[in-house]
């Protein structure tokens, strides 16, 4: 397999929390590749593993076996890769929607997107313009200069959406990030990744449990106890997939 033409190649990934008798399998020996461009939905009851498997991935939680390549670079390998750079791996390449919105709270909703469009080296001018556009696509153009104290759920939820896609970044991980949104602004949050997938060519990973927004994914992994099923793709999850 030549593991350069995907974006996110997850080979026997196994995350074990604790020791002993306490021990959690959280994610089982997933198998799975993804391409640039696709957009797969994740789904599965609470605690089967879902958000585990996205901050593996994403370079916050470090796998107990396995193998995770992003864009062509190993990063784990039985654990982190020696010698690699996660937090430059996590500002360049990847983009992560969290449940809770983590906004810096001194910094209005323009300057939370800008900052991290400046820690990649735009200027201030290209970072405000980048940034003012991306939120006016997410319904905030009123709401620039707001403070995260004085927006609603949802919009603070929509500016830490804008401040992850900002660099355009070649994997975005989403963990469920229309759930504190009404349906329109769900639509448009699905609506702006479809577009990143296909623009931009980026992999997309959104945890979901809200059915309405599956229509419009490429792929849909289902998962439970640990275990992924890619639905759509079973032949080959059969032959791919250990287990
Ligand atoms: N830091 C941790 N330490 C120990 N066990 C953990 C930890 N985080 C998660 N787990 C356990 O791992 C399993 C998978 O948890 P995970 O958070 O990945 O599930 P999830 O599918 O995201 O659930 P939800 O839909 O409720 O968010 C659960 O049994 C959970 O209790
Ligand atoms: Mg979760």
């Amino acid at each position: 397999m030549d593991k350069s033409m995907y974006a996110i190649v997850v080979e026997n990934l196994t995350k074990v929390y604790g020791k002993g008798e306490t021990a959690v399998t959280a994610i089982a020996d997933a198998t799975f590749q993804v391409r640039p461009g696709e957009l797969v939905a994740i789904l599965g009851p609470s605690g089967s593993g879902k958000t585990t498997l996205l901050t593996c991935i994403g370079l916050i939680n470090e796998p107990t076996h396995g193998t995770v390549v992003i864009d062509g670079a190993v990063v784990a390998d039985g654990g982190w890769h020696g010698g690699i750079d996660l937090k430059r791996m996590r500002r360049e390449k990847l983009g992560f929607i969290f449940q809770a919105h983590n906004l810096i709270p001194f910094l209005t909703a323009l300057e939370n997107v800008m900052i991290a469009l400046e820690i990649n080296h735009l200027t201030r001018n290209e970072a405000k313009g980048r940034a003012t556009e991306l939120l006016a696509s997410l319904n905030l153009g009123h709401r620039l200069n707001n403070y995260p104290s004085a927006l609603s759920g949802g919009e603070a939820q929509r500016v830490a959406i804008a401040r992850a896609l900002a660099n355009k970044p070649k994997v975005i991980l989403a963990d469920e990030p229309t759930a504190a949104l009404d349906t329109e602004n769900g639509k448009n949050v699905m609506a702006l990744l479809k577009k990143l997938a296909v623009e931009n060519h980026s992999a997309i990973l959104v945890v979901t449990h809200d059915h309405r927004m599956v229509e419009g994914f490429d792929r849909i992994f289902q998962v439970s106890d640990g275990r992924i099923i890619d639905e759509h793709n079973k032949v080959a999850a059969g032959r791919d997939h250990v287990g």
